[in-house]
């Protein structure tokens, strides 16, 4: 399977980049994730124009535009067998001697796509739910960008993972929560399904969109507003949404029962029509 690297097409061995790459040096990049469905890009706009976002906020003039991008991604997309995968785009502020400022005269960025395969939630994941912990969000203040410095997530991501569980819910200023490491979260009370606002504080998902977008065309009451730590842990609901998860249930947080500590309600009706609306946009 070949992956794409400043103009070229090639196999993943043959992908090469320089130590003095700014990316290696100071995590100076950002990137993308967008599913494929059965050779189907979801959302393919969608997570461009977040690319865009990332860009502007490190001041990186985007190397490419949508068309040429799309035409990038498309020759990928060809490649694929029919089962799901994801594109990872990754670009940096390229190769240069090592000093903090940006280059100067700029240098070409670096430009890097590949594949991967897609592994959604088990069946009995689905069933039963993921544990998560919370976790003190340490990260800075920029977290609207899809940075590539993903130091806190890992550490934080860990972090569940030794405590035996999915994911961690991030916590800023020991007061409110954000996302998870990786992923945003829902709160649902007493049917009202509550999202934190897309500000600067988290990564504004293209998931989070598509599950506000589903809630608002079959009648599901919705609202955007803070969510504080303590509500979490007497919520009816908690649901995880990113790419690569799609829509997970949320049944214990640092070891205390979510709701019924089953799968609720709201995740039971959002998670056919999340998997009706993609069926739906891979048969257009
Ligand atoms: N991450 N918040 C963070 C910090 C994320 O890293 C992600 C996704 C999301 C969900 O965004 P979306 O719905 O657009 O995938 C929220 C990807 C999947 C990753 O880093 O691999």
């Amino acid at each position: 399977m070949n992956v794409y690297l400043n103009g070229a097409f090639m196999p993943i061995e043959e992908a090469k980049v320089p130590v003095l790459d700014r990316g290696f040096l100071f995590g100076d990049g950002v990137y993308e994730v967008i599913p494929v469905y059965a050779r189907n890009a979801f959302r393919m706009r969608d997570h461009l124009q977040r690319l865009q976002h990332s860009l502007d906020g490190i001041r990186l003039p985007n190397p490419h535009s949508e068309e040429e991008w799309e035409a990038i991604l498309d020759v990928l997309i060809a490649q694929l067998p029919l089962d799901d995968h994801y594109l990872y785009l990754h670009i940096t502020r390229g190769v240069a001697k090592r000093d903090h400022p940006f280059p100067n005269p700029p240098v070409p960025p670096t430009v890097f796509v590949m594949s991967s395969p897609l592994s959604h939630p088990s069946a009995e994941t689905i069933a039963s739910g993921v544990a998560c912990i919370t976790v003190q969000d340490n990260r800075w203040l920029r977290c609207d960008i899809k940075a590539i410095s993903l130091l806190p997530n890992v550490l934080m991501r860990q972090a569940s993972i030794d405590a035996g569980c999915g994911e961690a819910i991030l916590i800023r200023d020991d007061s409110f929560m954000t996302e998870g490491s990786a992923s945003n979260i829902f709160m649902v009370k007493d049917d009202v399904l509550f999202a934190p606002p897309k500000d600067h504080l988290m990564l504004p998902g293209i998931t989070y969109d598509v599950i506000l977008e589903l809630a608002a065309a079959h009648g599901i009451k919705a609202e955007i507003r803070k969510i504080m730590k303590e509500e979490l842990f007497s919520a009816d609901e908690l649901i995880l949404t990113s790419s690569t998860r799609e829509v997970m249930p949320i049944t214990s947080l640092d070891g205390q029962a979510i709701g019924s500590g089953k799968p609720g309600a709201m995740f039971a009706q959002l998670y056919p029509l999340y998997q009706t609306f993609k069926k739906e946009i891979m048969c257009k």
